[in-house]
């Protein structure tokens, strides 16, 4: 991408919030086969009445940022999990796999297209984008769609969390589940979202930024956030991630263990954490994730109580505040990037 005149906003104070820019992509998949991709101005869609999407929730999708480097270059940070992701996702929900070459083009011409919209090197912001893939078309009865529709979207975005950038935030475990044995958590399917609206509300009335879910079976080992993992820094020294089949995958906290381990030199492990019986021995409790990145963990609530990983007026953990600096330095192409993560666009 080449030197471009940016629109007027104010890049340094956007939150998460919808931002419509000038191009979408869209592609259509019927009678077996992927329409060619084509770049789009309408925000809106039109679909059947009887979509599997608006009924039976026949929906997935992504998230990844682009963002600009010192050089004036738009980097994306590990496209190919995301679209790794989303096939698996596809799988699971009886939904075409979008082959690599669109899902990666759809990326490509959606940020070119909108390369006024993507935050200035040192803004703070970055340009957030969602590829997603919905079951359309006349139906009643529960199968799957007869046509899908694959669309990506960008919107220029701040901080995830309230507050924003490296504040704590605040975690409550809410009596609902997010995942059920063997059922969606480990995709990124729109179903999961829904399901935990309500957590997220009760999370947000005792005064958390967010739902922290434990095993579904259980209820004794930490999952993850809402929209986030989880990542602790043990006393002993230990990078400790839960290990879970429900949860997702996240492509941040894949990088974020690397360079615990490689950077930090830390030992990691990625195990089950029974909650209740190791919160003591935990030093540093963070989220991450593409929207959230890694926001350190202040307090999480469980059965009335409030566990303290941060004194007042404490912030940022020394281990999450090095973690943060070295991945948000390669996706920022600020650093030397020796694992090839980012692609520049
Ligand atoms: N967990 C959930 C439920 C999410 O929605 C996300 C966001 O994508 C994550 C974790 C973090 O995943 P990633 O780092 O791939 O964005
Ligand atoms: C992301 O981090 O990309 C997500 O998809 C989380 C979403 C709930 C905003």
């Amino acid at each position: 991408m080449g030197n471009t005149d940016k629109v007027s906003l104010d890049w340094s104070n956007l939150d998460f919030s919808y931002v419509e820019t000038d191009y979408r992509y869209t592609a259509r998949w019927q009678n077996g086969s992927w329409s060619e991709g084509e770049l789009i101005e309408s925000a809106l869609m039109q679909v059947h009445e009887g979509s599997t999407v608006l009924h039976y929730a026949q929906s997935c999708f992504e998230g990844l940022k682009a963002q600009t480097a010192p050089s004036g270059e738009v980097l994306l940070f590990r496209p190919d999990l995301n679209c790794q992701r989303m096939a698996r996702t596809t799988n699971r929900l009886l939904m075409p796999e979008v082959p690599e070459s669109l899902f990666m083009n759809g990326i490509l011409q959606t940020v070119r297209a909108n390369a006024a919209w993507v935050p200035p090197y040192g803004s703070g912001a970055s340009l957030y984008i969602r590829p997603f893939l919905v079951g359309v078309g006349e139906n009643l009865g529960l199968r799957p769609a007869p046509e899908f529709e694959f669309r990506v979207f960008v919107s220029p975005v701040g901080p995830y969390y309230k507050g924003g950038g490296l504040n704590l935030i605040d975690l409550a475990v809410i009596d609902l589940d997010r995942a059920a044995p063997k059922g969606l958590g480990a995709y990124k399917a729109g179903a999961n979202y829904a399901g935990g609206l309500l957590a997220t509300r009760m999370a947000k009335e005792l005064g958390a930024q967010e739902a922290l879910y434990l095993d579904p079976a259980g209820h004794r080992f930490l999952e993850e956030a809402g929209s986030a993992n989880i990542v602790l820094k043990m006393k002993d020294g230990r990078m400790v991630t839960p290990k879970s089949e429900s949860i997702l995958p996240s492509v941040t906290r894949r990088s974020v263990m690397t360079l615990a381990e490689d950077v930090l030199g830390l030992p990691v492990e990625e195990r089950p954490v029974p909650f209740l019986e190791e919160v003591d021995d935990i030093e540093e409790f963070a989220a991450c994730g593409t929207a959230a990145v890694i926001s350190p963990v202040g307090k999480v609530r469980m059965n009335d109580h409030w566990y303290r990983f941060y004194g007042e007026g404490e912030s940022i953990g020394p281990v999450t505040q090095q973690l943060y600096d070295r991945l948000t330095a390669i996706q920022k192409g600020e650093e030397a990037d020796p694992y090839g993560w980012t692609v520049v666009v």
